[in-house]
């Protein structure tokens, strides 16, 4: 099923790899499964004027599929070199098997934490990719960047961490927005959770 998925859209994005250099902050590589991605696409309200960013977008699976789907600007960033190569590698097959430009297609390579959060980037997708010390100083890049440019954002956690929730609802404004769950899972961290800050309710 994930093989054949991958290969609608002309890539390759299936197995595991342990994010290189040994950092215990840094989760492996490990794609949001497909079947995942259907129920969020049917359940969240992706529009036109979103900007799609994956904090640790692996062989960019999650940012394909949405751009595929939704034809929405997306960004991925990668801190495994070879990880971030192979993003490349199937930004060109998808572009080839799709027909699409890859000028809205953002590949990086480099940290999550040190990420320069655009100004319109709006919808932050996160499966798991590194400690809460590291989801702390992202989520504090994306207060800051809504502190200077007032948008309403979201954060799109799969799988989320207990650690990731508790630091969300003790320490800044996000709030959950709604849970999606997967019907027929019994994990039941096999979810995705809406965490959403309304324009508005921060000044940073
Ligand atoms: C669980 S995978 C998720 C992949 C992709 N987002 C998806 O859902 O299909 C987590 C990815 O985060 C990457 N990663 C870990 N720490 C990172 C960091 N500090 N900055 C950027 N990427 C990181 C890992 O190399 C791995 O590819």
């Amino acid at each position: 099923m994930e093989r054949r998925q991958d290969k609608l859209l002309g890539i390759k994005t299936t197995g595991m790899r342990e994010c290189s250099g040994g950092n215990v902050h840094y989760n492996r590589y490990e794609a949001t499964p497909y079947k995942a991605l259907d129920i969020l696409s049917e359940n969240y309200d992706f529009r036109v004027t979103d900007k799609f960013v994956d904090f640790g977008c692996g062989r960019g699976r999650v940012a394909f599929y949405i751009h595929n789907r939704f034809n929405i600007p997306v960004t991925g960033i990668e801190a495994d070199y070879r990880t971030y190569i192979e993003a490349l590698e199937n930004r060109e097959s998808y572009c080839m098997k799709t027909g699409r430009a890859a000028k809205n297609i953002e590949i990086i390579h480099g940290l999550a934490q040190d990420y320069e959060i655009g100004n319109s980037d709006n919808c932050f997708y996160f499966f798991n990719p590194f400690s809460v010390q590291i989801f702390r100083r992202v989520v504090q890049n994306i207060l800051r960047s809504v502190g200077k440019n007032k948008r309403t954002v979201d954060l799109i956690l799969f799988y989320p961490s207990p650690e990731y929730r508790d630091f969300l609802d003790t320490e800044t404004p996000f709030r959950v927005e709604r849970e999606i769950l997967i019907p027929g899972e019994r994990d039941e961290r096999e979810k995705f959770i809406i965490y959403r800050l309304h324009e508005g309710d921060w000044a940073a």
